[in-house]
């Protein structure tokens, strides 16, 4: 049976990748952009059963509207996955309050908002947090505010699962590095660097991330719960 899904930020990178294999697999899903209208109607006319929705996860009053507009479309939400996210790596010196809280509120707060609405029209399916392994133990001082969001992420992911009991799951995903716009500025020198610690010595592809991802949404996963999935290619 075709399940109604929502994914945040799916105009690019692993939402993109997400949104279209939840399509591909016949699913209706809202693709959910922000600023990229131009990549989500390009997403909309590749698959029939995409619906492109823009709003700012941040906006408390966007959030309603997308989960009303589900609702009225809809009437209940069966997978909702919280992907949109953003980082600003800088020193220390160049970092600003602004900026810090601007990470924690797409990054964390975004969820919390989502979730917190779309609570209404779930009654059963998962809810699935994108995390880092960031937020668990790889640590980088140029981006203290995203790893603490990602850590804050995986602490609401716990919380929500208290809150969402028996009927949905919910779980995070934790991936390492992935080839997405995220990385598009990353030198080759850092990249090297990253590499030594990675065991299969490369960056993820943003299918192996969404495999893991339409696992943990699908039956197969159906006891799987309040748990951290780290998808990092094994670091040492
Ligand atoms: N890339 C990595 O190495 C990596 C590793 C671990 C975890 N992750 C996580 O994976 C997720 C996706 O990252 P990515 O690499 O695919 O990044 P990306 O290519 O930069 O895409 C980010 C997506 O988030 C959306 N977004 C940003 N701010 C938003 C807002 N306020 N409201 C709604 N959507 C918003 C963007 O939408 P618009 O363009 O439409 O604004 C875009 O679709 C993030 O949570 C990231 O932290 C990434």
């Amino acid at each position: 049976m075709k399940r109604v899904v929502l994914v945040t930020g799916a105009s690019k990178g692993l939402g993109k990748g997400i949104a279209s294999l939840f399509l591909n697999e016949g699913d209706i899903v809202y693709v959910n952009y922000n600023k990229s209208l131009d990549e989500a109607i390009l997403i909309k006319g590749k698959y029939p059963n995409a619906r492109i929705i823009k709003c700012d996860v941040t906006d408390e009053d966007q959030v309603k509207s997308m989960i009303l507009k589900i609702k009225d479309e809809e009437g209940h939400l069966d997978v909702l996955i919280n992907n949109a996210g953003i980082c600003m790596d800088t020193t220390l010196e160049d970092k600003t309050k602004e900026n810090f809280k601007k990470i924690i509120d797409v990054n964390l707060i975004g969820p919390f908002l989502v979730c917190k609405y779309a609570k209404d029209i779930m009654d059963k399916g998962c809810i699935i947090n994108i995390s880092s392994t960031n937020g668990i133990d790889t640590y980088y001082p140029y981006s203290m505010d995203y790893d603490a969001s990602k850590a804050g992420l995986i602490s609401l992911t716990h919380n929500l699962a208290l809150e969402f009991a028996p009927n949905i799951r919910v779980n995070a995903v934790a991936p390492g590095w992935i080839h997405t716009d995220m990385n598009k500025d990353m030198s080759d020198e850092f990249k090297r660097e990253e590499l030594k610690h990675i065991l299969l010595n490369r960056f993820a592809n943003v299918e192996e991330i969404a495999n893991v991802v339409y696992f943990l949404a699908s039956d197969k996963a159906s006891y799987i719960n309040n748990s951290v999935i780290r998808v990092d290619g094994g670091l040492k």
